[in-house]
């Protein structure tokens, strides 16, 4: 049982340099951050400085996007020693990466690109979680991300590729309520159906944010306020699935703090009214 060895850390956001500040001020109203573990690799005084602030302050989740966890030629050495160093030194409940690649024959592509859903796939990103969990012995949990590309040859649905990496790695799952409703609508599932088969025990973290429109596709731009139909979603998850946690992952044209507090308090609602027990 995943989500029932773990804390449950309650609803917070993706810590953000512009709100450095708020955060402080606003310290009561956030139950927990999640940090981009990239952005504290540097072992630059301020960062240091920065970093054993918020850890003292608030308890942390490291999230890391550059691990490319389904790369075909392996994990950059280099880049795990420095996850490590910043997860060795919040020891966090969790740590979380992303279900895709980033890095090809050693060059960044710039995007967390989802796999082809087969068997060679699941391969690769198993010998890579192996490696990564062998090095971070905290408990990983894998995101799910939004697809761009559609390949030809998977031999898994959305759900079921999930459902075999979670269980082949014995990890927990970081489910993006935002990029399964966008992919349910990109690539023509229904959301509940897919989640409905997600093993519930093993959904440990949120994220959410707002998607927006372009043509006939949504986008996940991490830019807009939470949607309507990503709120409805969620009440549905957390009736389903007893999560540890929920963050708000906004990137884009940051509003004021006054909104982000408003939709961690639209969040907290959702799970006192509909969670169900661990
Ligand atoms: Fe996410």
């Amino acid at each position: 049982m995943w989500s029932a060895d773990l804390p449950k850390l309650g609803v917070g956001i993706g810590y953000r340099d512009a709100y450095r500040y708020d955060v402080f001020r606003y310290i009561d109203d956030i139950d927990f951050m999640e940090i981009t573990a990239d952005h504290f690799f540097d072992p630059h005084p301020k960062s240091n400085q920065l970093l054993s602030l918020l850890s003292d302050q608030f308890k942390l989740i490291p999230h890391g996007l550059g691990l490319s966890l389904g790369s075909a030629d392996g994990l950059d050495r280099d880049y795990l020693q420095k996850l490590k160093q910043v997860v060795d030194t919040i020891q966090p409940a969790w740590w979380s990466e992303h279900i895709s690649f980033c890095r090809v024959r050693g060059i960044d592509i710039g995007h967390l690109t989802a796999l082809p859903k087969t068997r060679a796939a699941l391969r690769c990103l198993s010998e890579n979680i192996r490696i990564a969990t062998s090095e971070i012995e905290q408990p990983l949990i894998l995101e799910n991300v939004t697809q761009s590309i559609e390949y030809k040859n998977d031999t898994f649905d959305e759900a079921s590729f999930l459902g075999e990496v979670l269980d082949e790695n014995d990890c927990g799952l970081l489910l993006d309520v935002t990029n399964l409703y966008i992919n349910s609508v990109n690539y023509r599932f229904d959301p509940l159906k897919a989640l409905w088969r997600l093993p519930a025990d093993r959904i440990v973290q949120l994220h959410f944010v707002g998607f927006y429109r372009e043509g006939d596709i949504l986008v996940d731009g991490h830019a807009h306020p939470t949607n309507r139909e990503i709120w409805h979603l969620l009440d549905e998850v957390v009736r389903y699935a007893p999560i540890c946690g929920a963050i708000l992952e906004r990137d884009e044209h940051l509003p004021p703090f006054s909104e982000i507090l408003r939709e961690i308090d639209t969040m907290r609602e959702i799970i006192d009214q509909s969670s169900v027990e661990s």
